[in-house]
């Protein structure tokens, strides 16, 4: 036998037995997008390397050191995209979706970071995210909030999630900030480690970010970004937090909440949990005024955010035994005998078309009575269907729940149909 073959470190197959919470999280959330307004864009999984270059910034760890990035065989340089943000930018100007008009839109799909794996970070991971193009208030960054927190609601997950703020205020204020920055960490240069000593030349702000334990002992005296923001990112954020309050969403202001990518700026925001470890932060985003012209396009107002999927997905497992969706079948068709063997795909095809939300699961492969029930029991199935050839012969089939003490009963074509029919209308 020839050796198998295995997964790419951190890149992970979603079994059935996981893919069912997926799809209860992604249903919850396209029933969301829709209520709210937002419609599904699908940009492709390869883009241009420069594209991530320009929006992500070039000093950064993304960027630095966590791409895919290739030479394809006309020798252009492309890169498996590590998040969507810059993708649906570019697919909308491209597009001309944001020509005098603004968008609602949403994505869902992998991204890759060649980052160290470990629980609740991979190298292949699934965002979901949601970008608003053309509005420049904060009723905006509002909404995205509270879509959110919407969705936590609709998962059940009532608690051990909070909500973290900040402003990164606008490019000129940055800047003043930045010098101050600088010059603060200059004064303790010699207590800085070296990934902060690098970024003091490159990208200061994001010292302000370290985990490292020294780091965040001199970060607790820098100075703080809230004291230098320009009035109107103030007013913006004042906003906010007012629509958050009426709406009765609870949050933290996080003075150093700074994000890992450089588009930001005014409104950044994550909701952290402590329950997963390192790896806690399940949703981020913010407003990202700049970034269309620096992709190319008019000034226009941007703001988003993606949350990982797995990690959601983790964090409701600890909480919940299954879904509540988990999709069984309806009925389970066993075939007994030639003349069933030869009639049931065209019986059950029959039945699929008459009841279009039945779940039927077809019995292939033969096998005996004893075994075919086993089987209809291991899927999961509400009823057993029993085709015999007698059955056959009478155009009648036998009608088994599995799930309650009560006897098989024979019954015509007609009256299959509706209890199938109440079976299905009785589901939630
Ligand atoms: P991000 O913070 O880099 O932002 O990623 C968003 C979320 O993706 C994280 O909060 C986390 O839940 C998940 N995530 C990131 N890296 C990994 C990983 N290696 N393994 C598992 N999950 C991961 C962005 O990507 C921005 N594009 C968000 C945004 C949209 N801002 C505005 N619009």
């Amino acid at each position: 036998m020839s050796q198998k073959i295995q997964a790419i470190r951190g890149m992970n197959d979603i079994l059935p037995e996981q893919s069912i919470w997926w799809q209860w999280v992604e249903e919850n959330i396209i029933a969301l997008a829709s209520a709210y307004g937002y419609q599904e864009i699908r940009p492709p999984v390869v883009e241009k390397t420069e594209l991530f270059k320009r929006s992500i910034g070039e000093v950064t760890d993304i960027v630095e050191k966590e791409m895919y990035t290739f030479e394809d065989r006309n020798g252009d340089s492309l890169t498996l995209r590590p998040e969507g943000t810059a993708g649906c930018v570019r697919a909308v100007l491209e597009g001309g979706l944001i020509h005098n008009q603004s968008q609602r839109l949403w994505y869902r799909g992998p991204m890759f970071r060649h980052e160290r794996p470990q629980q609740g970070r991979y190298r292949q991971f699934y965002q979901l995210g949601m970008e608003a193009f053309g509005f420049a208030g904060p009723d905006i960054d509002a909404e995205l909030i509270l879509i959110t927190a919407n969705l936590w609601q609709r998962l059940g997950l009532t608690s051990g999630v909070t909500l973290q703020l900040n402003s990164l205020g606008d490019p000129e204020s940055r800047a003043r900030y930045r010098e101050q920055l600088v010059a603060y960490y200059q004064s303790h240069h010699a207590a800085l480690d070296d990934d902060s000593r690098r970024r003091l030349e490159s990208n200061p702000l994001r010292i302000l970010d370290s985990k490292n334990r020294q780091m965040v002992e001199i970060n607790r005296n820098a100075p703080q970004f809230f004291d230098h923001l320009d009035h109107g990112s103030r007013e913006h954020f004042d906003q906010l937090c007012r629509h958050l309050e009426r709406c009765g969403i609870a949050y933290e202001i996080n003075p150093r909440l700074v994000r890992g990518l450089d588009y930001y700026s005014k409104t950044v925001f994550e909701w952290v949990t402590d329950r997963l470890g390192a790896q806690g932060t399940i949703c981020a985003g913010g407003r990202y005024d700049g970034l269309i012209p620096q992709l190319g396009g008019r000034e226009s107002a941007a703001v988003g955010f993606a949350l990982g999927m797995e990690r959601l997905i983790l964090l409701l497992q600890q909480t919940e035994e299954a879904p509540p969706l988990a999709r069984s079948p309806h009925a389970y068709l066993l075939l007994l005998g030639d003349a069933a063997q030869q009639q049931g795909v065209a019986i059950a095809e029959k039945l699929r078309q008459q009841l279009p939300r039945l779940r039927l699961t077809l019995h292939c492969g033969g096998g005996s009575l004893k075994s075919q029930f086993k089987q209809a029991d291991r899927r999961g199935a509400e009823v057993a269907l029993i085709l015999g050839d007698d059955e056959v012969a009478s155009a009648t089939i036998g009608f088994k729940p599995l799930r309650e003490r009560r006897e098989q009963q024979q019954l015509t074509m007609s009256q299959l149909h509706s209890q199938l029919q109440q079976l299905i209308e009785g589901e939630k």
